[in-house]
């Protein structure tokens, strides 16, 4: 049976890569925004605090649960997304890929003339280019339209309609030495993000991106609740001086972008940069 299109305000929600940092802030300002939460991660140990734990009032009530899946597994990813279906009545609404290998240099501080660079390129592709691939269209039949939208046309819905998001980075436009892997896979987040727009535009289904610059995010991790971590703690004197804005960027800096993006119907293939400002300044 097609699943039945969503038009109230609470939206049903997988995040891949919640269980700490941005992902987990993400999970975090959903439940708030009274939406329900699926979270995927591979790291068992702090997948398990953030859903028991961190948002444990929320998982009593039933908002939220999770489950382990490695996002370089594509059979893992259909398993676990039928999961999460099941966990959402079977209607999906949001899709965030975030999951992701976040550190952008090249493992031991080697170049890319080391020829061991391979596995970590092949690790970059897999996990931040093909995983969102994966994770998307294993997602799909449980976000388009049901068959009445599709007879009376999506343009004709009242709702803001199903969405997928893309976490890519700044470091798409701009790098530093040492990040050809990462960047490639943010370079090809963009690509993906925008062809899936046009494609899946059809189905009712709007497709963005959305690229932090450098968000903090210790704080947001089993280690940072047990130990009182702070955003504050963690912005330098550099960071002030870099942005715009006079700080780093917080994971909720990211949340704010995905809630607009969850209510904005109008707006489909973009690329919303969230750095502060700081691709904008002139380097000092
Ligand atoms: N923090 C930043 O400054 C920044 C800047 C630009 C872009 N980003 C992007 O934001 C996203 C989140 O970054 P973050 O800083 O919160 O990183 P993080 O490392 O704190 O979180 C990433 C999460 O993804 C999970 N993950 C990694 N590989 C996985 C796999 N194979 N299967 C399942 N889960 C896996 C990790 O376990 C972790 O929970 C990433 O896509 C990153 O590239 C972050």
């Amino acid at each position: 049976m097609a699943p039945v299109a969503n038009t109230s305000d609470s939206k049903n929600i997988v995040v891949s890569g919640g269980a700490r940092g941005i992902g987990r802030a993400l999970c975090h300002y959903f439940l708030q925004a009274g939406h329900k939460v699926f979270i995927f991660d591979i790291d068992e140990d702090e997948l398990k605090h953030t859903t028991t734990v961190h948002l444990e009032q929320y998982h009593k009530d039933g908002k939220v649960n999770s489950a382990i899946c490695d996002l370089r597994d594509v059979n893992d990813i259909r398993s676990k997304v039928k999961d999460a279906a099941k966990f959402l009545d079977n209607r999906i609404d949001v899709l965030v890929n975030n999951g992701g290998i976040a550190s952008p240099y090249w493992k031991e501080g080697v170049t890319m003339e080391d020829p061991a660079t391979f596995e970590q390129w092949q690790a970059y592709i897999d996990t931040n280019l093909t995983a969102p691939f994966a994770m998307s269209q294993a997602c799909i039949p449980f976000m388009k339209s049901n068959e009445a939208d599709n007879v009376n046309g999506a343009h004709k819905g009242d709702g803001v309609g199903p969405t997928i998001i893309h976490i890519g980075s700044f470091r798409a436009h701009q790098s530093d030495p040492n990040q050809e892997g990462y960047a490639s896979s943010k370079a090809g987040q963009l690509g993906l993000m925008h062809s899936m727009a046009i494609s899946l535009g059809h189905l009712g289904i709007r497709v963005n991106l959305i690229a932090p610059g450098r968000i903090k995010v210790a704080h947001e991790s089993k280690e940072g609740d047990e130990n009182g971590g702070s955003f504050e703690e963690q912005v330098s004197e550099k960071d002030v001086d870099d942005h715009p804005t006079n700080r780093a960027g917080r994971p909720k800096d990211i949340a704010d972008a995905a809630l607009y993006l969850i209510n904005a119907g109008f707006v489909t293939g973009q690329d919303i940069t969230v750095d502060g400002g700081a691709l904008r300044k002139k380097a000092s």
